[in-house]
Formats: structure tokens, sequence, C-alpha cells
């Protein structure tokens, strides 16, 4: 099989040490290795999430962790205060109109950053059970101020305060504890680089009590929080089977994350994403996100006049490098480089290289080779590409 790079917003690039471990002989889920080996994983994902909380790993994708931050949180009726500033917003609020719940939507226009003013504007006028908000929304590349946020939440309400940070745990900044976050998710293939299939969630100890003493069962018997707690804390006991060679898979993406170390895995993220946003400032593309709200995992792209999404993508894929197309509202009109996980400084540079040449197959004018030119100077100025 041609080797291909992917460059999407998940899933990505995987480590052959972390697919190893998926090819490892699949244990009993209550034998003493698996057991030993999980309850280490559950510890390095607190360390990885910033809490001294709890942590779930669940067979499931990204949006059954945000299913169950609601519904664990979310009783039918009561109302829900939906930040959305993307399509990931957006699934937010429906997820919580499926619980029964009432959505109170705060939308902002998408390439724009929710701010900490109209959340404090919002909690002054109404009484939510729940704050819930996107960190990176994956559809247009911001980054929304979850810690600015997670404050004023604090200081004007007692609402849970439910952040899914499927597209920027593991590749930029989050701190469970520190920031106020009661239910914070993620998902395993995005910046942890593991194989889609799990989904991971934090709550820190204000939920950790709610859970512990709510009256009602959560209207979800799977992601019901309440039947994993037990297990979560005592692995030799039984729920339902857990998917034991992707947990040999996350032990094993962890353990590399937590060598490279978090803040180091930070700013590595952080140089490639602004040598990339260079990159394509030089090729005089517009990037959606606003710019003092950019995220470092994910970059949206407006498409110059002319250039067709599909035809784009295509000849780029032929390249070896696979890029993403838009999502909702900006499909056809935008595409989205990932930029979380494993990458480095080569994977830029092949990425611009390819987008230069389809951008020129396809008619566009610039002046070839600047982009690459822009990458070159940001990273060799920077760092050592490895
Ligand atoms: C920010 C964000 N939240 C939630 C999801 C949903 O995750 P999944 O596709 O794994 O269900 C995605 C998926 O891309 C995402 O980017």
């Amino acid at each position: 099989m041609e080797r291909e790079l992917l460059m999407i917003p998940g899933p990505t690039n995987v480590n052959p040490s972390v697919l190893e471990a998926l090819s490892a002989p699949t244990k009993s889920h209550v034998s003493q290795n698996f057991v030993e080996l999980f309850r280490e994983t559950l510890s390095d994902l607190k360390k990885v999430f910033m809490t001294k909380g709890e942590t779930f790993v669940l067979a499931g994708s990204g949006t059954l962790a945000m299913e169950a931050a609601t519904a664990n949180f979310v009783e039918a009726n009561d109302k829900v205060l939906n930040l959305v500033s993307g399509v990931f917003g957006q699934r937010f609020a429906e997820i919580t109109k499926y619980h029964g719940a009432t959505p109170s939507i705060v939308e902002v226009p998408w390439g724009k950053a929710v701010t900490p003013d109209i959340v404090k504007e919002a909690l002054e006028k109404d009484e939510y059970k729940a704050v819930t908000i996107v960190h990176v929304d994956t559809s247009t590349g911001v980054a929304n101020p979850i810690k600015d946020i997670g404050e004023v939440v604090r200081e004007n309400s007692e609402a849970f305060y439910i952040v899914d940070t499927v597209c920027s745990l593991g590749g930029m900044e989050v701190r469970v504890d520190d920031w106020n976050i009661d239910v914070c998710i993620a998902g395993s293939q995005k910046c942890i680089a593991t194989p889609p299939g799990l989904a991971l969630i934090a709550i820190n100890r204000r939920a950790l009590s709610f859970l512990e003493t709510r009256k009602s069962q959560a209207n979800f018997y799977y992601g019901d929080l309440n039947n994993w707690l037990p297990i979560m804390r005592e692995l030799t006991r039984y729920f339902a089977t857990p998917p034991v060679n992707m947990i040999y898979a996350l032990y094993q993406s962890l353990k590399s994350i937590l060598e490279e170390g978090l803040e180091n895995r930070f700013r590595r993220h952080y140089v490639l994403a602004e040598a990339l946003r260079t990159a394509i400032d030089e090729l005089g593309l517009q990037i959606v996100a606003d710019r003092g709200h950019v995220a470092d995992t994910v970059t949206a792209i407006y498409y110059p006049k002319g250039v067709k999404d599909q035809a784009f993508r295509r000849i780029v894929a032929e390249r070896g490098v696979v890029i993403a197309g838009g999502l909702g509202p900006l499909a056809g009109k935008i595409f989205r480089i990932g930029h979380m996980g494993n990458i480095n400084a080569n994977d830029i540079l092949v990425t611009i290289g390819a987008i230069e040449a389809s951008l020129r197959e396809l008619g566009y004018r610039f002046e070839y080779g600047s982009g690459l030119q822009a990458v070159q100077e940001k990273l060799l100025s920077r760092t050592k590409a490895k």
C-alpha cells in the first residue's frame, strides 16, 4: 500500500509502537495483566486531562463522550446553555434536545470565538443546569477561550461546565481542575494519536459528588457513568466488556505523550501551526479563524476563486497527502488541514508542497515555492527537523 500522510482533523497518524500494541494477544479483561495496564492508563489519562477527579474510557467515538457528558449531568426539562461556534457546538445542542432538556443557544459567527462577555450576559439572564462549549470546533479551526469562560461560568452560576476537547486534548493546553471544567471529553483519534474508537471522559470532584448523590438514573444505559464508576475504580469488576486492545494502544500513546512532556507537546503543536499559517498567508489564502483565536491543531482555509473542492483534494491526495473538506455551511468553500498528534516539521513541508503544486495545477496564480520557503524559514530558525 502507498504510504499516505493523514493531515485531516482526525483520525491522525498512528505510531508503529501503538499499532504493535493493537496486535498484541487479546487478554481477558479481568486478567491481572490487563487490569494493571488499564489502571496505569487511567492514571496517565488523569495527567493528560490535568485532573485529580475521575477518568472514564469507553468504547465509542467522541460523540458518545458528548452524549454521556450531557446525559449524566442534565435531566429532562433542565435548561442548558449551548455555546455554538461551529458544527460540534451545534451537536451539543442537538444532544441536549435528544435528552429532553431545553437548549438555549448562543451562537457566534463561524470563524469567531465565543467571548467571556457574551457568556456572562447569558448567565445573567437565566439559570442553567449546564453550559456546553467546544474548545476547538474542528469545523472552523477556532480555539475558544475555555479558561476565561470557565471563570465566568463559576463566578456567575452553579451550572456544570461541560467542555469538548476532542480536537485539543494532548495538543493544546487543557487543565480540567485549574480551569473549573466539571466534565471534559475527548476521543482517541486526534491529538492522542490512537486509532478511532475510544471515548475519553474526565470529571472533577464537583461533578463526581453530583454523580454519586444523583437520585435519578441517566437516560442512557451504556453511557450512564454511574454504571461505569465502580468499574473505573475497581477494574476487575464487569459492566460491559472494555475494548482490550484499544486500551493497550491508548496505554502506549499516553506513555509517549507523557514522555514528550505536555508542555513540549503544546509547544511543538504551536510552532508547527505557526509555520503552516505563515505559509498559508504567503500563498495569499485566507484562514477561516479569527487571528486571535486560531487553534494549533487544525486550520480551515477558504478556497481561492476558481479552485474546486473535490478536484483540489483529489490531486493533493494523489501527492500522498490527505486533507479534509468543510463541514456544514462551509462544505465546498474551505479545506481543512489537521496538524496534530505525531506530526513533525517534515509533514508540514510535504503538506505545503502538495498544496502549492495542486493549486498551481488548478490555475491559481501565486509565487510558486513561497509557502515552502516560509515554512523552511520558520521551522529551521526555531526547531531542527526530526
Ligand atoms: C470537536 C469535536 N467534537 C466531537 C467530535 C465527534 O467525534 P466523533 O467523530 O469521534 O464521534 C468531533 C469529530 O471530529 C470533533 O472534532
